[in-house]
This record gives C-alpha cells, sequence and structure tokens, in this order.
C-alpha cells in the first residue's frame, strides 16, 4: 500500500508538470501561430529552395560530423518548419550550416520555403501502431500515437530517420537546442530510452520522407 501511495503521488507530480510544460507549449504555439499564415507561397518557397534540396532532396543524405541523416522534411507540419528555421537562425538551434543556410532567409522567405517542403502534411490516423513503448507514453500526447503531430506546431516524428531522432533528442538533453519543453522531457530519458524512442517512431506509418520534387528549371514557378 505504501509503494502505491508513492507511485500516485509521483503520478500526481507528473501530470502537474506534463499539464504546465503543455500550457507553455501553447503559449509558445500561440506566439508562433503567425509563422505560417495562409498566404504563404509555395511556389516562391520552391524557387529559392535550390541549395536546401543538395542535402533535404537527396535520399539518405548524411551530416558529415557528426554522422547522421539530413532529416526528412516532407509531409512535416510547415508550422514546424518555419518555428525550426527560426531556432537556427536566432541560435536556439545549434547547426552550423543550418545557421548559414537560415541566415540569408526573411521571415516570409521561412514561410514560404516551409510550406513548399511540408508539401501535404501528414494526417492523423488516431490510432497506435502495436505498444507505444513505455518511455514514450508522455511524448505521444504531442507527437501522436502514430507520430503525426496533433497540432501543427509539434513536429510528426512518423517515419523520420531513426540517427536524427537520437541527434535531436541528444540535443535537446545538451543544450544544443533551447526549446524548453523539449529540453524538460529530454533530461529525463536515459541513452537506452532514446535508441528506444528513436526505433518506435522511425518505423511509423505513414511516413514523412525526402523531398521528392527536386527543383529544375522547368519545374520551378
Ligand atoms: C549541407 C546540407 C544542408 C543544407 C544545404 C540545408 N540543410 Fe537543412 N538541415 C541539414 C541538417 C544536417 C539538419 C539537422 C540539423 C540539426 O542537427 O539540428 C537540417 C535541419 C533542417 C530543418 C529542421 C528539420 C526538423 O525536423 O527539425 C529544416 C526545416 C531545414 N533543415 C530546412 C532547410 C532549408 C530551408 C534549407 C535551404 C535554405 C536547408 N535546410 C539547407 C542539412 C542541410
Ligand atoms: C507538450 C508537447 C510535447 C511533448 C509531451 C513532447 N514533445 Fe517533442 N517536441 C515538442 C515541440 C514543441 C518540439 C519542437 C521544439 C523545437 O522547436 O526545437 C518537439 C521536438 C521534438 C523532436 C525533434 C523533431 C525534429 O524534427 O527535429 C523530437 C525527436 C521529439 N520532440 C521527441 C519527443 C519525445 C521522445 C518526447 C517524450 C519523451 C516528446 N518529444 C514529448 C513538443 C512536445
Amino acid at each position: 500500500m505504501k509503494g502505491r501511495g508513492r507511485e500516485s503521488c509521483q503520478h500526481a507530480v507528473s501530470i502537474a508538470v506534463i499539464a504546465a510544460l503543455a500550457a507553455a507549449a501553447l503559449t509558445g504555439a500561440a506566439a508562433q501561430e503567425s509563422a505560417a499564415p495562409a498566404h504563404a507561397s509555395a511556389a516562391h518557397g520552391k524557387a529559392i529552395s535550390y541549395t536546401c534540396l543538395g542535402c533535404h532532396g537527396i535520399d539518405d543524405y548524411k551530416n558529415a560530423y557528426p554522422m547522421y541523416s539530413v532529416p526528412k522534411l516532407e509531409g512535416q507540419n510547415p508550422e514546424y518548419l518555419a518555428a525550426a528555421l527560426h531556432g537556427y537562425r536566432d541560435g536556439d538551434r545549434s547547426h552550423l550550416t543550418m545557421h548559414s543556410q537560415a541566415s540569408t532567409l526573411s521571415d516570409k522567405d521561412m514561410e514560404d520555403i516551409a510550406a513548399y517542403f511540408a508539401g501535404k502534411p501528414l494526417a492523423p490516423t488516431g490510432k497506435a501502431q502495436g505498444s507505444v513503448p513505455q518511455t514514450a507514453t508522455l511524448c505521444v500526447s504531442c507527437h501522436g500515437q502514430d507520430g503525426v503531430a496533433i497540432a501543427p506546431i509539434y513536429p510528426s516524428l512518423a517515419g523520420q530517420h531513426e540517427d536524427y531522432l537520437v541527434r535531436a533528442l541528444e540535443e535537446y538533453r545538451k543544450g544544443g537546442r533551447n526549446n524548453p519543453v523539449m529540453k524538460g522531457f529530454a533530461a529525463t530519458l536515459k541513452d537506452e530510452d532514446i535508441h528506444v524512442i528513436a526505433r518506435y517512431f522511425s518505423h511509423l506509418k505513414p511516413s514523412l520522407s525526402t523531398e521528392s520534387r527536386p527543383y529544375t528549371w522547368l519545374t520551378a514557378r
């Protein structure tokens, strides 16, 4: 009985933490709402995405040091992609190449390029596939049972490269990424949890994909 009392107490504490973090995330979402308004021009995004495609348009392209896969962007939420670009530009995410890439973009360019890369964002099925790993039970409240995010400001993780998901979680833990919500969650994870979670989400379908509409002079509009 004693044990159970402590368990439910811890449960209550973690619920409070989640509620606080979720509220923080939603405030962030409201602040970011202007990130990808309806008037974003995917056509303009495409026209200025030539350099990006050198990495994001090639299947299984790798970041060299350290070695991990360049993230898939197609099917992602445009609001999230624009927020990520702001993060690289403004220093909330550290990555040298992405910082210099994002530094050349205006806010409007980011919205347009996010709209282009996202294409048709994945639609949630609301169903878990197999059993969600125990350490990921909180995660799915934002990232979705099927890895498709429940709100546009959250990233979908379904089918993302496993090694990239590991890298992203390590960055939140180490402070290379400063998002307060994810820093809080990542801090609770052990190395082995990170690997189990990354493996789980990377196998879910429908899946994010590598940009499949490469730029050419003929297709640029
Ligand atoms: C030299 C290769 C390279 C080029 C060129 C490049 N990227 Fe990236 N991009 C990466 C890598 C590697 C990451 C992951 C960085 C990290 O670990 O945070 C990334 C991350 C991103 C993310 C975050 C995705 C996520 O799931 O959080 C977005 C959005 C993005 N890039 C868009 C762009 C855009 C737009 C351009 C062109 C203006 C561009 N990238 C050019 C390699 C590249
Ligand atoms: C309250 C909502 C919420 C919860 C719960 C949550 N996340 Fe996140 N997650 C976010 C947001 C918001 C971001 C984008 C942060 C940023 O801008 O870097 C994110 C980003 C990520 C990314 C980076 C994705 C990419 O494309 O770079 C991974 C991986 C991730 N979360 C995994 C997890 C895991 C694993 C858990 C559980 C331990 C979790 N998240 C719990 C909201 C949440």
